[in-house]
Order: structure tokens, then C-alpha cells, then sequence
């Protein structure tokens, strides 16, 4: 046998070329057994190593947001809602649930509950201040405190309206200039300002023009902001939810069940969504995953607008 022939047989002849067949045979299993055990993401979807601060955070959306955070790894973070007591509160129990979901040890949280009247531009300032001297930085802020009235145009007192613009428009534009002066100087970040289908359409059959038009501005807001800063690499998106099952909205349904009916039958997916059907979108735009996107508008409500 020539010396190429035996070289040849002695790179690929038959011991060899069984060998290379159960190496592939034990990579595929053990692949397989990965890709089963370890549930799999694309990277920029993490939310680790970024500092939030969330308005409203107190019960409602803001809270399930703060969850969907933990859920996408996110260890720092500054509850923000009017009452101190009950931010903390919130914090501490979110600390609880970051270590029950996420095995992490309590050490390795660091959440902290922060009381702020978001309508006063003072204390916003004085929010961030605290997030500030606690964390040093801020990457991605959610804008959820807002308040809902129902109304009639000719009902509505003036200063329960300059109250709703005071919290959901001022509010959310105090949130995104504290929030953006601090993301210019560190290189950036992302602002999700929480507006409503309410902003696009009007619900029916409860009057709420105030609302509905607050969220219209803070809509706008969105797009106008995220023009102003998209140069320093912030990014401002705004999220708009539909009819969803929070506490708030549980009360008053549970005690009318034909306006459950109706709002029910004006989805198509013949539904009110449940908080956490928002987690994927507020993941999404509060992390690197939606990098190119600002100035646009989310809506998760189970396809109200379309018709
Ligand atoms: N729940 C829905 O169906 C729905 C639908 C569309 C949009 N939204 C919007 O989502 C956001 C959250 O709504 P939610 O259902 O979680 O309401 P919610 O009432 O359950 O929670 C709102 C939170 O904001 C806080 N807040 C109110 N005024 C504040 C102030 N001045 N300063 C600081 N915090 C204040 C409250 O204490 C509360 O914790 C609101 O902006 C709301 O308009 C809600």
C-alpha cells in the first residue's frame, strides 16, 4: 500500500470515521438536552445590567412592567408612585420576587421604592436626584403613573381636568426631560411613556375626552422628544395598551358586567388583556432589542383600533 494510501486510511478509515460519528451523535444529544433545559432569547432582548426607573409603579401596569424587567434580568431598579409608604412596599415585595424567579440572593437586588407626585416638577427632580446618588446612572425609564376619569364635557370640573393634564401630561413630560438629562451625559438610553388606544380612538360608551386627549399629547410627546433627542441617542417610544384587567379596572368591572360585555365584544380578540400581555413590549422598547426604533407608537389592544 502506497505511504498516501495508508495516510489516508489512517485519517479517515473506519475507526476514525466511527469516532467522528459518535462525537457528532453526542454533540446532537447534548444540544438537544440544551436547547430544552435552557430556554433561549436573542441577547438584546436583556434587560440585565440596566438601571429603570418606573412611574406608577406601585400596583397597576407599572408593577407588572417591573416584573417583566425581573423576568428579563433586570437588577436594579427605582419604583417610583405617589405614595412613599407604598412605593417601598412594592419594592420590597418586587425584591421577593426577583429572588423567587430569578434564584438571585438578596444581596444581588437592589430595588428601592421612591415617593414622588409626578404633576411637580420639583419633586421629579428630586426622584431622579435619589436614583442619581443610589445607582449613578438611569438606562431605561417607563412612564406609567396616569389617572383615568369619566366625565361628561359638561360634568367635568376644571380643576379635576387640570389635575388629570397635571398628572399625565405634565407628568410624563417632567419624567422625560429628568430622565433624558441624565441619559445625555452617560451616552444615552430609552423612555417608554405609557399613552392608551385612548390616544387614537374614542372609547365608547364612557365619556373621558380630558383623557383621551391627554393621551393623544403624550402620544405626540413621544414622537416629538424622541426627534429633539435622537442625536444623543435617546430614544423615546410610547406603548398604548388597551382595555387591560388591572386592579383598578377589576373593580369597576366586577360591578358591571354589561360594560365588561361591551368592551369585551369591541375587541376583536374578544377580550380585556391581562397585564402581563404587555411584558413583551415594554421589554422590547425598553431594551437594546428596539435600538433603532423611536418616536413610535406600540399598541397592545387586542386589535381595538382596527376596526
Ligand atoms: N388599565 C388600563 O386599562 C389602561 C389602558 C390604557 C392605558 N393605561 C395607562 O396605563 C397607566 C397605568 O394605568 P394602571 O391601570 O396601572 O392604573 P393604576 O391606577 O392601577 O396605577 C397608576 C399608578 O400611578 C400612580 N399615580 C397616580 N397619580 C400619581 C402622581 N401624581 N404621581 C405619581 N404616581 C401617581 C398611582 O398611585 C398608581 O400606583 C396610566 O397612564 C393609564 O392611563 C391603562
Amino acid at each position: 500500500m502506497s505511504s498516501a494510501r495508508l495516510l489516508s486510511r489512517a485519517l479517515v478509515g473506519p475507526s476514525h470515521t466511527a469516532r467522528l460519528a459518535k462525537s457528532a451523535q453526542l454533540s446532537t444529544r447534548l444540544m438537544s438536552t440544551e436547547v430544552r433545559k435552557t430556554p433561549r432569547s436573542l441577547p438584546s432582548f436583556s434587560m440585565e445590567g440596566k438601571v429603570a426607573v418606573l412611574t406608577g409603579a406601585g400596583r397597576g401596569l407599572g408593577y407588572e412592567f417591573c416584573k417583566a424587567f425581573v423576568q428579563s434580568g433586570c437588577t436594579t431598579l427605582a419604583i417610583v408612585d405617589l405614595k412613599d409608604s407604598e412605593a417601598k412596599d412594592a419594592a420590597a415585595e418586587l425584591s421577593a420576587y426577583a429572588c423567587s424567579v430569578g434564584g438571585l440572593k438578596p444581596e444581588e437586588v437592589n430595588f428601592i421604592g421612591v415617593g414622588c407626585d409626578v404633576s411637580s416638577e420639583i419633586s421629579v427632580q428630586k426622584a431622579f436626584s435619589e436614583v442619581i446618588n443610589t445607582y449613578g446612572r438611569v438606562d431605561s425609564v417607563v412612564a406609567s403613573a396616569g389617572i383615568v376619569e369619566n366625565y361628561s364635557a359638561f360634568d367635568y370640573p376644571f380643576d379635576r381636568i387640570k389635575r388629570l393634564y397635571d398628572i399625565n401630561v405634565h407628568g410624563a413630560f417632567f419624567t422625560a426631560r429628568e430622565a433624558a438629562r441624565n441619559m445625555i451625559p452617560q451616552g444615552g438610553g430609552s423612555i417608554v411613556l405609557v399613552a392608551s388606544m385612548s390616544a387614537q380612538v374614542v372609547n365608547i360608551p364612557q365619556p373621558q375626552t380630558p383623557y383621551n386627549a391627554s393621551k393623544a399629547a403624550v402620544r405626540h410627546m413621544a414622537s416629538s422628544l424622541a426627534v429633539e433627542w435622537a442625536k444623543k441617542n435617546v430614544r423615546v417610544n410610547c406603548l398604548s395598551p388597551g382595555y387591560m384587567a388591572t386592579k383598578l379596572t377589576k373593580t369597576i368591572l366586577d360591578h358591571d358586567t354589561a360594560l365588561k360585555k361591551t368592551w369585551e365584544s369591541l375587541t376583536p380578540m374578544g377580550r380585556i388583556g391581562e397585564p402581563d400581555d404587555l411584558s413583551g413590549a415594554v421589554v422590547y422598547l425598553a431594551s437594546d432589542a428596539s435600538r433603532f426604533t423611536t418616536g413610535t407608537e406600540l399598541r397592545v389592544d387586542g386589535g381595538y383600533c382596527v376596526i
